[in-house]
């Protein structure tokens, strides 16, 4: 079905109740996403990208709103959607007796797969995630950032079309981060899978995602390709530094006259961002130099999706940790996928998460 969505998202909203408080997590999520699309879905701590996750992949029942996910309804058929689909969720899934290689072959024999080409794809994946030396560990054994890697390799294993990670490289150092990339970008081309991600590394959303999805207390606030956003939301910046001051207050005046943005100045040095800075930055000189105002230094730095972001909100990506909720506790009967620490009570729920799928595809 190539011209179907894979993904439509009508008004999914969650709300937890927490202690007689209600924590609105996502309010009125609605999407279409199409196959082979990988969609990068950002937003500070308790933005509600988890809970979206989870109520796309059946883990979580939506509070209202509805959501056909590789053409089969969440609500009245969870197994048909957890059939089709693979997720690697935040927490660490494994069990924690197997061996690692073994854990990859059940998950490659629950899906199908044929003993050899279980083996093969295990074998690629322990080499590629550097879990090599630890293939006859037991999970339990593994380092926080080597169970990251089993996580995704079982996430990896098979070729689902739509595949769902959430925060798939956190925690990775830099070569287990390339490396995930390179699988992605395989499945993409090899087989087409569709890919949705949430990621705290904005400039992976940048590079890899052809569409970025911008979450923020709960609600949906952007919705485009990471270059459409930056060119519309924010601007290149340019810093201009003059020989004093003085100098620096005359080119705000001049700066002012040939643009529509205000300039901030910090003494000697005049900052603003513009949406064709490239373009500006030359006549910008130039004006300068004819004002008696000449430029000592002058740079212009492109956008990125945390300038985006703070244009959106007017804070920062990085620093904000601010969510929905976030200062609540979480609800005694479900897990809480967000946040550090994690307690092994976590890690518990977080297998059963992974039970649930397993159980669902199987029926
Ligand atoms: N089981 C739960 N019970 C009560 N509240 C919850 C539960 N799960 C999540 N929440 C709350 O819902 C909001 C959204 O959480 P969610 O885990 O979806 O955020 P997130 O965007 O994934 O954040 P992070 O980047 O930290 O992973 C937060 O305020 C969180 O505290
Ligand atoms: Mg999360």
């Amino acid at each position: 079905m190539p011209n179907q969505p894979i993904i439509e998202s009508e008004g999914l909203t969650k709300v937890f109740t927490v202690k007689k408080k209600q924590v609105h997590a996502v309010t009125d999520l609605t999407f279409t996403a199409w196959p082979g699309e990988l969609v990068a879905f950002l937003g500070p701590n308790g933005a509600g990208k988890s809970t979206s996750l989870r109520m796309l992949t059946t883990l979580l029942p939506p509070t209202s709103g509805s959501a056909r996910v590789v053409g089969h309804d969440i609500r009245s058929d969870a197994a048909g959607v957890r059939a089709r689909i693979g997720y690697v969720g935040q927490l660490t899934s494994g069990s924690f007796s197997q061996r690692v290689r073994d854990e990859l072959l059940s998950q490659g024999a629950f899906y199908g797969m044929s003993r050899g080409a279980s083996n093969r794809r295990a074998d690629e994946l322990i080499q590629s995630l550097g879990l090599g030396h630890f293939a006859t560990r037991t999970v339990q054994q593994l380092s926080g950032g080597q169970k990251r890697r089993l996580d995704i390799a079982l996430g990896l294993m098979h070729a689902p079309p739509l595949l769902f990670l959430d925060e798939p490289s956190t925690g990775l150092d830099p070569q287990s981060r390339a490396n995930l990339w390179g699988h992605i970008q395989d499945l993409r081309s090899q087989h087409g899978t569709t890919v949705f991600l949430t990621t705290h590394y904005l400039e992976e959303a940048d590079r890899y995602a052809e569409r970025v999805m911008v979450m923020d207390k709960g609600r949906m606030i952007a919705d485009d390709t990471a270059a459409a956003l930056k060119a519309t939301l924010a601007g290149d910046v340019l810093t201009f530094t003059f020989e004093d001051a003085a100098r620096a207050a005359r080119a705000v005046q001049v700066v002012t006259r040939l643009t529509t943005v205000e300039p901030t100045r910090s003494d000697a040095t005049i900052t603003l961002a513009a949406p064709d800075g490239d373009r500006l930055l030359p006549i910008v000189i130039r004006e300068l130099d004819a004002a008696a105002a000449p430029v000592l230094r002058a740079s212009g730095v492109p956008p990125t999706l945390d300038d985006v972001f703070l244009a959106l909100t007017g804070r920062s990506l990085r620093e904000s940790g601010a969510g929905q909720g976030e200062e609540d506790e979480p609800g005694e009967d479900e897990a809480h996928p967000a946040g550090e620490p994690r307690t092994p009570d976590d890690q518990h729920r977080a297998a059963t998460v992974a039970g649930d799928i397993k159980t669902g595809a199987q029926r």
